[in-house]
């Protein structure tokens, strides 16, 4: 299976999602990477139902809500129904994760765990199996356009070891940094999933750099 592309959506133009939904409906990515920030978790703020359910009208894509908000528990069925497909909460931003995994499952979306760049891939031993996705941040969540911490790298490669040892199917997906430049690694790496948000709506020609992380070789 070829790796997976994401387009992150905090980088595209708001005053014409529309647009720029419609340009990923037509590109060679699977899926659409959706940022919702509380500004608790993370320092910064960015959109919530509204946006979602107005991007889900528009997408053919897989809609992958990655929710950097403080104790989302009470908020899963909601982002379900806005149309979430894929829902990846953080690790360090809930404490009963076995119980916050199943309510996602419950939904029927996939679930997706997601860490910080300084939080190890062994945390997800117990829960592994569990799970549909495992997000490897790659900078420290709350923008788009920061630079890759080249660590992540050694990271997807634990998780690879991790998922193999269990027996998971749980995907490894990277965010943050994430372009022309790295993509190969990665996948060399073992990553299924890679986000892009500046290197895919900061490139002239987004359509083609979207095919180019695709097929991204060493
Ligand atoms: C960062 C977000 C990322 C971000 C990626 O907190 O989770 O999804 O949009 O953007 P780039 O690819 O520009 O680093
Ligand atoms: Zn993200």
């Amino acid at each position: 299976m070829s790796v997976i592309v994401s387009p992150s959506v905090l980088s595209a133009d708001f005053a014409n999602l529309q647009r720029d939904i419609e340009m990923l409906n037509g590109s060679e990515a699977e899926w659409i990477h959706i940022d919702v920030m509380d500004g608790v978790f993370v320092p910064n703020i960015s959109f919530g139902f509204p946006v979602l359910s107005a991007i889900k009208k528009h997408a053919k894509k897989v809609c992958d809500v990655h929710l950097m908000i403080t104790n989302p528990q009470p908020y899963i069925k909601q982002f379900r129904e806005a149309g979430a497909d894929v829902i990846t909460i953080h690790y360090e931003a809930v404490t009963h994760l076995d119980s916050i995994i199943n309510e996602i499952k419950n939904t029927g979306a996939k679930v997706g765990v997601a860490l910080n760049p300084a939080t190890p891939v062994s945390v997800l031993k117990e829960v592994i199996h569990l799970l549909d996705v495992v997000l490897i941040m790659s900078v420290n969540p709350g923008f788009g356009g920061q630079k890759f911490i080249p660590y992540a790298v050694n990271k997807v490669q634990e998780c690879m070891l991790l998922i193999g040892s269990s027996g998971s199917k749980a995907l490894i997906e990277v965010d943050g940094g994430v372009g022309l430049n790295n993509a190969a690694e990665l996948i060399a790496a073992g990553a299924n999933v890679l986000v892009a948000g500046n290197a895919v709506f900061g490139s002239a020609d987004p359509l083609q750099t979207i095919r180019q992380i695709k097929n991204a070789t060493k």
